[in-house]
C-alpha cells in the first residue's frame, strides 16, 4: 500500500509538528482542528519552525514554501479525512473522546485507510475496538519537538496485523525517525520510566528537598540530561504529564500516583509554557 495523503487530527503542540515533518517527507497533509484559532496556531508554528531553519541556512525558502503548500488547514472532518490513506489521531488524551473521532472516521474514510493514533499512553487495543478496522489500527507515538527528536515509538494493539506494523514501520523511517516497537502496556516504554521520574520530582519539589533550579541543575548537571525534569514537564504540558501518570496510576497501582502538586499547577492552570506559566513562570519571557 501506497501512503500519499495524510490527514493530522490536531493542530496543537505534537499535532503540527507531524504534520510539518510529514509534509517535508513529501506527503500531502491535511491539518484539522475544531477552532480556528487552534489551527492558525498550529500554522503560525510550523511557518516559525521551518523560517529558523531557513535563517539557519537548513533549508531555502523554496522549499520551506514547498512544504507549507503541502499542508492543507482545515476545520472540516470530512474534508480532512475523505481521501486520507493515513490517519493520524492527535485529539486530547481521554479514552471516549478519541473513541468517538475514530467511530465518527469510520463513516468519512476509504477502506484502506489506516488509524495511527499518537496517544501518550492510552491502550491502543481499546482504541481500535471503537472501529471496524482494528488490524489496521496502530499506535505512533512522537516526542516533543517533534522536528528535532528522533525517536518513533511503535505500538502494537491487541489486533494490529504484520502488515499494518511493517507500513507504520517504514512511514517512521520515511518521515526521519528512528523506530522502536513496543508491546501495549500503560504508557509504553519510554513515558513509563520517563513520566514517573518527572512526577517524582515534583514529589521531591513538594517535600522542600530542593528549589525547582537545582533540582533540575541536578539532573542536567549530574546526569547529562538536556533539561531539567521540571523544566521538561512545562515543555510536555503538565495536564498531559497528568493524564499519563493518572492512567499508570489506573493500572498499575500506586507506585504510580500522581503527585499532588502536578495534580495542583493542573487545577490551577499552569500547564507550562503553552499556558504562560507551570512549575516556572514564562509570562515575562
Ligand atoms: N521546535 C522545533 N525545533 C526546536 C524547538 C521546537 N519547539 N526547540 C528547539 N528546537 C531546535 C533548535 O532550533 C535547535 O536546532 P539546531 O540544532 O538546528 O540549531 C535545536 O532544536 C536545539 O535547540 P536549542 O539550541 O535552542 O536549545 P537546546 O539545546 O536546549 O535544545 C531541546 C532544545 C532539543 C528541546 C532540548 O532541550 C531537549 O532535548 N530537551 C528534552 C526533550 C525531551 O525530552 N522530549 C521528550 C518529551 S516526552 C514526550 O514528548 C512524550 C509525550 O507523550 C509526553
Amino acid at each position: 500500500m501506497e501512503i500519499r495523503n495524510i490527514c493530522v487530527l490536531g493542530a496543537g503542540l505534537m499535532g503540527n509538528g507531524i504534520a510539518q515533518v510529514c509534509a517535508q517527507a513529501g506527503y500531502q497533509v491535511s491539518l484539522r482542528d475544531i477552532e480556528q484559532r487552534f489551527v492558525d496556531n498550529g500554522m503560525n508554528m510550523i511557518r516559525k519552525n521551518l523560517g529558523r531553519d531557513v535563517e539557519k541556512g537548513k533549508k531555502t525558502q523554496g522549499e520551506m514554501d514547498s512544504i507549507l503548500s503541502r499542508i492543507k488547514p482545515t476545520l472540516d472532518l470530512k474534508d480532512a479525512a475523505g481521501d486520507a490513506d493515513v490517519v493520524v489521531e492527535v485529539v486530547i488524551e481521554i479514552m471516549e473522546v478519541k473513541r468517538k473521532v475514530f467511530t465518527e472516521l469510520e463513516g468519512i474514510v476509504p477502506a484502506h485507510c489506516l488509524f495511527f493514533s499518537n496517544t501518550s499512553g492510552l491502550s491502543i487495543t481499546e482504541m481500535a475496538a471503537a472501529t471496524k478496522r482494528p488490524d489496521r489500527f496502530i499506535g505512533t507515538h512522537f516526542f516533543n519537538p517533534v522536528p528535532v527528536m528522533r525517536l518513533l515509538e511503535i505500538i502494537r494493539g491487541y489486533q494490529t496485523s504484520d502488515e499494518t506494523l511493517e507500513i507504520a514501520k517504514e512511514w517512521g523511517k520515511k518521515i526521519g525517525k528512528e523506530v522502536i516497537v513496543v508491546k501495549e502496556a500503560p504508557a509504553f516504554a519510554v513515558n513509563r520510566l520517563l513520566c514517573s521520574m518527572i512526577n517524582e520530582a515534583f514529589y521531591a519539589l513538594d517535600e522542600g528537598i530542593a528549589s525547582a533550579e537545582d533540582i533540575d541543575k541536578g539532573m542536567v548537571l549530574g546526569c547529562n540530561h538536556p533539561i531539567g525534569p521540571l523544566a521538561l514537564a512545562d515543555m510536555v504540558g503538565n495536564d498531559t504529564l497528568l493524564h499519563v501518570m493518572e492512567g499508570l496510576y489506573r493500572e498499575l497501582g500506586d507506585k504510580y500516583r500522581p503527585a499532588p502538586l502536578l495534580r495542583k499547577l493542573v487545577r490551577a492552570g499552569c500547564y507550562g509554557r503553552k499556558t504562560g506559566k507551570g512549575v516556572y513562570d514564562y509570562s515575562k519571557k
